[in-house]
């Protein structure tokens, strides 16, 4: 994951082409729910909470798809689990990403996830952790389509809203059968496929071949994201025109950078800013992931991010590991500031 995010050097270069005549700012459909661009935040498990989508959304996101969420802890009226579906009134086209393994609490996860106001309800086929797996769910339902698909039209049954399937391209790249798959699912009742061509057991390893993304476009006649190491506008251009797949699914390059949702929906330059201002983005961020999380929750959840955000600016590495350790919101933030150049540390503590 660091790779992606270290890689970076600064602004995406122009994309080639007119922004009228740029692919991915057209609109698209997943059912009956009309998506104003091809640019869709990826689910990443904690981290697409509100604060984070509503981000990707205000940079350009044509929609965002929450964190996974566990229909057992939805069944079992989890208070954590259920916090996890909030989603905030100011937030545009949001999805909400399930994973089980029983169609019954898929189902009801489902219904949950519709009156908590998502537009869409993804199945996670694609997760490789141990953890999840183990349950049966994740990208073990790529073992199981039998019961991959009762999940799919027990919720497609359940809801009004699309159903999707995130999926990988099978456990192993010896036993994959992604089309058949792809197909299966959409018999069963899925309006969409988010595709990523790696196989589970490969992990983040190698390249993700779009040719097998192509190969499932091909397939089937729902629309279908491609997801997977696309992290610039020219990129995603390729991706879309290469497979004809309806939109493309960014998750890593997002990390410490929104803006690049923006550079990708429009092909225009992207608008990230120097220091001051990344430094003033995350601090809105911040002020999100408090108001979402509360103080304690807020400081480690912001963590994951400094790195990301810092990835390519001019801030030497004793710096960030120094925001790594430090226990108050407010503080971390006051020492960023102090890095940009907007405040002296003396009076850091407490600016936000
Ligand atoms: C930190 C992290 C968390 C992720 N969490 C999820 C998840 O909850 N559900 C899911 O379907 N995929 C998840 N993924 C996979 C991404 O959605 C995406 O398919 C994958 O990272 C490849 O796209 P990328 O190269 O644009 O990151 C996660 C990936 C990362 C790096």
């Amino acid at each position: 994951m660091r790779g992606v995010v270290a890689e970076r050097t600064g602004p995406a270069p122009a994309a080639p082409g007119r922004p009228e005549e740029w692919p991915l700012a057209r609109p698209f459909r997943i059912g009956e729910l009309e998506i104003p661009n091809r640019v869709v935040q990826a689910p990443l498990a904690g981290i697409a909470n509100w604060p984070f989508r509503l981000q990707s959304q205000r940079h350009g996101a044509g929609m965002a798809v929450s964190e996974m969420v566990a229909s057992m802890g939805v069944r079992h009226g989890n208070r954590r689990t259920l916090d996890m579906m909030a989603i905030d009134p100011r937030e545009t086209v949001t999805g909400i990403q399930l994973f089980g393994a029983d169609p019954a609490a898929m189902a009801h996860a489902a219904v949950v996830a519709q009156e908590a106001g998502a537009r869409m309800v993804d199945i996670n086929m694609g997760c490789p952790v141990h953890k999840v797996r183990k349950t049966g769910a994740g990208s073990s339902l790529l073992g199981d389509l039998p019961r991959a698909e009762a999940i799919v039209t027990a919720m497609a049954r359940a809801v009004d809203i699309p159903v999707t399937v995130k999926m990988r391209r099978g456990l192993t790249p010896a036993e994959a059968r992604p089309v058949e798959a792809a197909r299966r699912f959409e018999a069963a009742g899925a309006a969409a496929i988010a595709f990523h061509p790696r196989a589970a057991e490969e992990e983040y390893r190698g390249v993700a071949d779009h040719a097998i993304t192509a190969d499932v476009v091909a397939a089937v006649a729902i629309p279908v994201m491609a997801s997977g190491d696309i992290t610039t506008p020219g990129a995603a251009r390729e991706v879309l025109e290469r497979t004809g797949c309806a939109a493309v699914m960014i998750g890593r390059a997002a990390l410490g950078d929104p803006w690049v949702f923006g550079a990708m929906a429009t092909g225009r330059p992207s608008l990230r800013p120097g220091l001051p201002g990344v430094v003033e983005e995350i601090a809105a961020f911040a002020a999100d992931a408090r108001a979402v999380l509360g103080d304690r929750r807020a400081v480690h959840f912001m963590r994951k991010f400094y790195p990301w955000y810092l990835a390519g600016e001019d801030v030497p590495q004793r710096e960030v590991a120094a925001l790594l350790v430090i226990e108050d919101l407010d503080e971390a933030l006051g020492r960023l500031r102090h890095l940009a150049g907007c405040a002296p540390l003396a009076s850091a503590r407490g600016l936000n």
